[in-house]
């Protein structure tokens, strides 16, 4: 609970490990003993066929938004099903109450085909500032966790994203075809180019976590729903990297980004990618 006087700074100081409880158990009570005996019923589609919702998703997202909600006093929760259920439940991001930003499971896709690239994103933000963040993947049982200002961490071990190899081709996960615009895909051709590999993305949150730990170089996605954003940026942050939307600024979880944006492991190579997008070749 946050007392008097305390900051949120103080308290991430002190509840981190509180967050990381939840989030396993979320996954351990809600969503692994569904993985891979998935009932036809427990599935749904949303906007169509390539946008699904388990019994899963809904009961990890519902146990959160509790333990979430009394962790911290005065904050409000924003989870994605929630927000399907309500859209007026998004515009907390942008009030005065600090809010916790929830996926319950980002790749749903994968997850219904019980593949393993899925995981469950957690930020915290106050006033348009992302400050802390918790990605953890069940298959595997690993959690990364940052918090502004005093680095990213992956299993307990700082991570650190580094520059690009030199003569290295670029790695950028881009959105999937079937979640992008026309018009999306069109700033996504300027990734064509010799020397950059697009290919793309299963689940957001890993392939965030995939930049910070140097894995890939690049993201290049074209949507804003802050649950699948939030947590991977400040992750890929605190690693050293940088993220910019296509006309040169820094992602705002609180809206009205041009699109596409990228999260790089380093500034020169998201200035690089910026400016493919925004259809500047090198
Ligand atoms: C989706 C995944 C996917 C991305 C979609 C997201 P969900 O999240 O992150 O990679 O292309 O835009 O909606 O629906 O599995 O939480
Ligand atoms: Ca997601
Ligand atoms: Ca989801």
């Amino acid at each position: 609970m946050i007392e008097d006087n305390e900051t949120i700074d103080e308290f991430l100081a002190r509840h981190t490990g509180d967050v990381e409880e939840a989030v396993r158990k979320a996954a351990a009570q809600e969503i692994m003993p569904r993985w891979r005996r998935l009932a036809e019923h427990e599935v749904d589609q949303k906007s169509g066929p390539h946008d699904l919702v388990t019994d899963a998703d809904r009961d990890a997202e519902r146990y959160l938004t509790g333990v979430l909600s009394a962790l911290l006093p005065g904050s409000v929760v924003v989870g994605e099903e929630a927000v399907h259920a309500d859209p007026a439940v998004y515009g907390a991001i942008r009030g005065e109450a600090p809010v916790w930003i929830v996926d319950p499971v980002d790749g749903t896709r994968q997850f219904v085909r019980g593949e393993e690239g899925f995981c469950t994103l957690i930020a915290l933000a106050h006033r348009g500032v992302v400050l802390g963040s918790w990605t953890y993947a069940p298959v595997g049982d690993r959690i990364a966790t940052a918090i502004r200002g005093r680095g990213a961490f992956l299993e307990g071990e700082r991570l650190h994203a580094g520059p690009p190899e030199p003569d290295r081709e670029l790695r950028v996960a881009t959105s999937h075809p079937d979640f992008t615009t026309d018009e999306q895909k069109r700033s996504l051709l300027g990734l064509n180019v010799p020397g950059v590999a697009p290919r793309p993305c299963g689940s957001a949150g890993l392939e965030y976590l995939a930049v910070a730990s140097g894995r890939s170089e690049a993201t290049a996605f074209s949507w804003e729903a802050a649950w699948d954003h939030a947590a991977g940026l400040l992750l890929v942050e605190e690693a050293g990297g940088a993220h910019l939307t296509r006309s040169g600024e820094p992602f705002r979880i609180t809206g009205g980004n041009e699109l596409p944006f990228t999260a790089a492991r380093d500034a020169a190579t998201a200035r690089r990618v910026a400016d493919l997008l925004a259809g500047e070749r090198d």
